[in-house]
């Protein structure tokens, strides 16, 4: 068996390529194989990607939503959570504040809040942009194709949309009022507008197996996306799922370990989720594959309120001490932050960009 894990390691360091049983192989490596599967996928890693590690300020600006994900704390039946939304003005304050910090990117998310128009977030796009000179990815859920088409002319740059899960009947299981198909069309049509895409999926949610987790990983890389957001699913007590198991620390670092086999030039950012059921998730994913990290910049007053899972990390941390702590992380790592807007590699994202 040890030499099956090695072969389908070198194969898929080598190819970029898995079939599914392969994959489900991979999934279920220990010891000694899954200390050969982390190394290969650092390895692709530096050489793909290099030793810089892109920062991304995450700006929380609404939790209200409409939608009702059995896993999620933003939930439109978690009546007792208090809603906020933030104005123009405060996002745009929030993202000059992270300039000076160093950040080339914000990422403006909420729950699928339609209290903002289009024509509201393709302003502030466009203000993030032009005035501050940021990087744009935007994570508002799933809308129609005139309002992505708009936004994406006002410059955002990147979207990003989990497929949460591709096992199509779990999905449908967990989104009450939504479809796979429709996720999967919002993910093409994202595709076909010129965004750089970013999806991923929750690990150890109920019911998931390592098949469907397999089916993830093909997805991802059926839709060759930019960004691949993997994170453990952590129970939220607010949620009819509250009772269940938490995902694996392990499973999760392995998702990401075969996603950056895959798909050599995806950016794999080392996730909150992850951070928050490990004090060291983050840096264990760093040497795993991954290459992102997302640090939170919404205010503080605010961030208690986006509680999609308990105990996420940094509630009580500003914006300049998230910055500190996570310089730290990377340079004890021997990495570096990067100093670019992190682009995706693909040529077709670097031609003509500074
Ligand atoms: N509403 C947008 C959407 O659904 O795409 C963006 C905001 S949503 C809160 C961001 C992500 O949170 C989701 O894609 C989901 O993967 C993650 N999430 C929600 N509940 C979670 C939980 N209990 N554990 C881990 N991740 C969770
Ligand atoms: Fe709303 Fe997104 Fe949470 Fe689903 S995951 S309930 S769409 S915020
Ligand atoms: Fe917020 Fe470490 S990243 S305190």
């Amino acid at each position: 068996m040890q030499k099956e894990y090695n072969e389908i390691i070198e194969q898929a360091t080598a190819e970029h390529k898995l079939e599914k049983d392969e994959i489900e192989t991979l999934l279920s490596c220990e010891g000694s194989t899954l200390k050969l599967l982390f190394a290969a996928a650092d390895r692709v890693r530096r050489t793909f990607m290099g030793d810089e590690v892109h920062l991304r300020g995450l700006i929380e600006f609404s939790n209200y939503c409409q939608r009702n994900c059995a896993y999620c704390g933003l939930r439109e039946s978690h009546k007792s959570l208090p809603r906020y939304r933030l104005d123009t003005a405060e996002i745009v304050a929030i993202a000059g504040a992270a300039v000076p910090l160093g950040y080339k990117t914000v990422v403006l998310q909420s729950g699928e809040d339609s209290a903002y128009s289009a024509e509201l977030i393709a302003v502030i796009a466009c203000r993030l942009k032009e005035e501050l000179g940021l990087a744009v990815t935007l994570s508002l859920g799933e809308r129609s194709e005139e309002d992505y088409r708009l936004w994406r002319n006002a410059g955002a740059d990147r979207y990003l949309l989990k497929h949460e899960t591709a096992d199509v009947e779990l999905y449908g299981a967990l989104h009450p009022d939504m479809t796979w198909e429709n996720r999967k069309k919002s993910l093409y049509l994202l595709r076909e507008l010129g965004y750089q895409v970013g999806s991923g999926c929750m690990v150890g949610l109920p019911g998931q197996t390592l098949s469907s987790l397999a089916k993830d990983l093909l997805f991802l890389k059926e839709l060759d996306v930019e960004m691949a957001g993997i994170g453990p699913f952590i129970p939220n007590p607010n949620t009819p799922l509250a009772k269940a198991e938490r995902g694996s620390v392990e499973l999760t670092l392995k998702m990401i370990a075969i996603a950056r086999l895959l798909m050599p030039q995806a950016h794999l950012p080392a996730t909150t989720a992850l951070g928050s059921i490990d004090s060291k998730g983050r840096q264990k994913a760093l040497v795993a594959g991954a290459n992102v990290v997302m640090p939170n910049i919404t205010p503080n007053k605010y961030r208690r309120l986006y509680e999609i899972y308990p105990n996420k990390i940094c509630l009580d941390d500003n914006p300049a001490h998230c910055r500190n702590c996570i310089g730290g992380i990377i340079s004890s790592l021997g990495r570096t932050v990067a100093e670019g807007a992190g682009h995706s590699p693909k040529e077709q994202f670097t031609l003509g960009l500074g």
